[in-house]
């Protein structure tokens, strides 16, 4: 198969919303609609549904790992997987469904660095823990983890351009969290669970 076709295959992947379709089959409004107005299992769990919330975690950070372990059970190198990771990653920022207007991308970048190595995930998920355990912020878990992640990456895969991917994806992280930035420093930002 022909890379750019596993690409876009992958950010269509990434497209769907697990955040709507969720919302959609538990009967909950549009998580765009209140809240932060982000379609992610944080803003979902705003709803008060946690089961809501659980599903589009799963989904988000599945179709992350499922991108990569797709690509590498097709044969293409551990580079080019996580350069599926990365267009599932875009998918979920840049929705297609979502006329180009997606989530943050934590759960799929997690599912993301699961697919490379699961390791990696385990280190940037016990960071996201501890971080949210401290702070009750899942912003600013999503931030420590995703700072950490480059570096995680240096050490435990090793490889150019999957070190890339994961600065591409914490940059583009740190930048769709500009406006809980914004909130974390004017105090205002909402804890994990608190209701909208
Ligand atoms: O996973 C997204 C999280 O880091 C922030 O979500 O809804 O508080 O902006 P939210």
């Amino acid at each position: 198969m022909n890379l750019l076709l596993l690409l876009a295959g992958a950010y269509l992947l990434g497209s769907v919303p697990f955040a709507i379709v969720s919302s959609r089959l538990f009967g909950l409004a549009d998580p765009r609609a209140y809240g932060s107005g982000n379609p992610g299992a944080t803003n979902v769990l705003r709803s008060g549904n946690k089961a809501a919330a659980a599903l589009t975690l799963v989904g988000d950070c599945l179709k992350g790992a499922a991108a990569v372990w797709i690509a590498a059970a097709l044969g293409f190198s551990a580079a080019e997987a996580a350069l599926a990771g990365l267009a599932a990653f875009f998918g979920h920022v840049f929705s297609l469904f979502l006329r180009f207007n997606g989530g943050k991308g934590v759960a799929t970048a997690l599912g993301v660095l699961a697919g490379i190595n699961p390791w990696l995930a385990l280190l940037c998920l016990a960071v996201w823990l501890l971080t949210a355990l401290l702070s009750r912020y899942s912003s600013a878990a999503a931030l420590a983890a995703a700072l950490v992640s480059p570096l995680a990456g240096y050490f435990l895969v090793g490889d150019g351009v999957v070190v890339g991917v994961l600065a591409v994806m914490a940059a583009v992280l740190v930048w769709r969290h500009a406006a809980n930035i914004r909130r974390l420093l004017a105090g205002t930002e909402g804890r994990i669970g608190q209701k909208s």
